[in-house]
């Protein structure tokens, strides 16, 4: 790896193999690559907190359809950010459930709060946000 630098860490032989059985659930390999990801996953988030950059993000909501007042406001409030909006994907689960996934595209502060406006609706059986990232400004 290119301009990898190494680097030593003591911590208690506990922690160390409790982290060894968390990694390993995960699917890792060794403990450089996962703790590559932690850092990382640090360094976005900070981002995202701090609201400075751009990043997509997934809304995952379950609802009832028949309930209509709901139905129109996720629509309505998709409507008033079309601009962040990129797309909405629609499954119907069964004769009453909707699963609808928004993907949606701007400042990571404005698209959270987008977010949590929808999950926060009164009715939202299932809500989760997921912001991502390409990780281009990171090693
Ligand atoms: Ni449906």
């Amino acid at each position: 790896m290119a301009g990898a630098v190494r680097f030593s860490v003591s911590l208690e032989k506990a922690l160390l193999k409790k982290f060894d059985a968390y990694i390993g659930e995960k699917g890792y390999t060794n403990r450089s690559e996962a703790i590559r990801d932690l850092i990382r996953d640090l360094i976005v988030e900070e981002q995202w907190e701090a609201g400075k950059v751009e990043t997509v993000a997934a809304v995952t909501l379950v609802y009832d359809h028949e309930k209509l007042d709901l139905k129109s406001r996720i629509t309505e409030l998709q409507h008033e950010h079309h601009d962040q909006i990129v797309s909405t994907m629609h499954v119907h689960m069964d004769a009453h459930n909707c699963l609808e996934i928004v993907v949606l595209r701007g400042v990571a502060a404005e698209i959270r709060t987008l977010g949590d406006q929808m999950i926060s609706l009164r009715g939202i059986k299932f809500g989760r946000l997921n912001l991502a990232t390409t990780g281009q400004d990171l090693p």
